[in-house]
């Protein structure tokens, strides 16, 4: 995959910026709008996205998969966290790293990068998936009410350069992107995503509108559903927002 980057000093959100210029025709796949600056970044669920200026990456990556059925968007959710993770695990090497399901990136329990994929649909396809990415980079204090945010430099105490790190994530995310070409590495893709999440296989407590209880994280659907096997054996599934994972104590 070429990428194409577009440097901008400051925008309202890339990912806004992204989709408007798409269904103009002013941009296609391959392009990377990248903000040194965003004045309202964009998190899931109407969260704002805090970045100080010039500290960290946020960017989004213009993408027209055309192959790709719009009920298996979540192909897209495990290529790109998958591939953060493991440029990210190629710097801090650690077992602290995880997937936070479906697509946060975590060190222990803090939030050190967040995607936002919006996704363009024809017909029953994604024509345009629009994979916005925030990385915590050198930024060492934060002052919204995010929970849990985490950076690079938190973790190690010296700087990174962001134009390398953005290189080598798009290498790392045009060679993941490979796996979702045939069967056998769509389920290769699944099993990497699986071995990476935060908590699987492990007892933890979670909320979900039935309250709180305690189980385990098995497995993940094409949907993206999360499964959870409670105390009694039942498999519970749940979509993006069904289930909280409650902090350890
Ligand atoms: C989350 O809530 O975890 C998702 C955060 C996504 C932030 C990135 S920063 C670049 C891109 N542009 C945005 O407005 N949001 C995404």
């Amino acid at each position: 995959m070429n990428f194409n980057i577009i440097d901008i000093e400051e925008i309202d959100s890339t990912n806004s910026f992204a989709l408007k210029q798409f269904s103009v025709g002013e941009l296609k796949g391959g392009d990377v709008i990248l903000a040194n600056y965003q004045t309202s970044g964009r998190g899931q669920t109407q969260n704002s996205w805090e970045s100080e200026k010039g500290m960290n990456l946020t960017f989004s990556i213009v993408l027209e998969p055309k192959t790709i059925d719009a009920s298996k968007q979540f192909l897209i959710t495990q290529v790109v966290s998958l591939a953060i993770f493991n440029t990210l695990q190629g710097i801090v090497n650690s077992n602290e790293l995880s997937i936070k399901w479906p697509n946060d990136i975590y060190f222990g329990n803090k939030k050190i990068a967040g995607i936002l994929v919006q996704n363009i649909i024809t017909g029953n396809k994604i024509s345009c998936s629009i994979i916005g990415i925030g990385l915590n980079v050198n930024q060492e204090r934060f002052i919204s009410d995010a929970p849990n945010p985490i950076s690079i430099k938190n973790i190690f105490g010296n700087e990174l350069d962001t134009q390398l790190l953005l290189k080598s994530l798009l290498y790392t995310f045009s060679e993941t992107h490979k796996l979702i070409l045939t069967a056998e590495s769509v389920y290769k893709l699944k099993r990497e995503y699986l071995l990476k999440l935060y908590k699987y296989n492990v007892e933890h407590t979670y909320l979900d509108k039935g309250g709180r209880f305690s189980g385990t994280i098995r497995d993940v659907d094409e949907y993206g559903r999360l499964i959870i096997i409670d105390h009694s054996q039942s498999e519970r599934k749940y979509m993006f927002k069904e289930v909280e994972f409650l902090i350890d104590k």
